[in-house]
């Protein structure tokens, strides 16, 4: 299967582009599908409709929405998709930065909870929404 992954605002205006990545690289992921880009409402909103009725909803869409960033589909074929989804949230880290373990990427990076440096898919079903909204099916590579 494959998982996406978003490096936010904060981090792509810190720099940490290629910090991120070179976790999932390490640990054996490949990168099927990369690119840098401005999120639009649309997108945001579609992305986000879990939490519409989340009073931090609003400053959500904001955020995602206030600078580049960089969307990751990660290739874990070689993961039953169960083992993938744990795996990639356990690099990532818990939601909270204040509670995310060091060595995890909000862990070391984070610093706020709604300012949150990446995103991952939380399951398949989550992984299957999303990616749709920033890649097409022609634009994974395989390696
Ligand atoms: P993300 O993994 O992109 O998906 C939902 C986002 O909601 C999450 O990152 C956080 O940045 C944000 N979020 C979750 N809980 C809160 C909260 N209590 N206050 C503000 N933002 C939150």
């Amino acid at each position: 299967m494959k998982t996406l992954l978003l490096i936010k605002p904060w981090a792509v205006q810190r720099g940490l582009i290629g910090e991120i990545l070179s976790r999932f690289e390490r640990r054996g992921l490949k990168i099927a599908g990369l690119k840098i880009l401005n999120i639009n409402r649309e997108q945001a909103e579609k992305l986000y409709s879990i939490h519409k009725d989340k009073d931090f909803y609003d400053d959500l869409i904001g955020y995602i929405t206030s600078s580049p960033i960089v969307a990751v589909v990660l290739d874990t074929d070689v993961l039953e998709p169960d083992a993938a989804i744990t795996l990639v949230r356990k690099i990532i880290g818990l939601t909270d930065p204040a509670k995310a373990e060091m060595g995890t990427i909000r862990g070391d990076f984070g610093l706020r909870i709604d300012r949150n440096v990446v995103h991952a898919s939380d399951s398949t079903d989550a992984a299957n929404r999303e990616i749709p909204l920033f890649f097409r099916e022609d634009e994974f590579i395989t390696y």
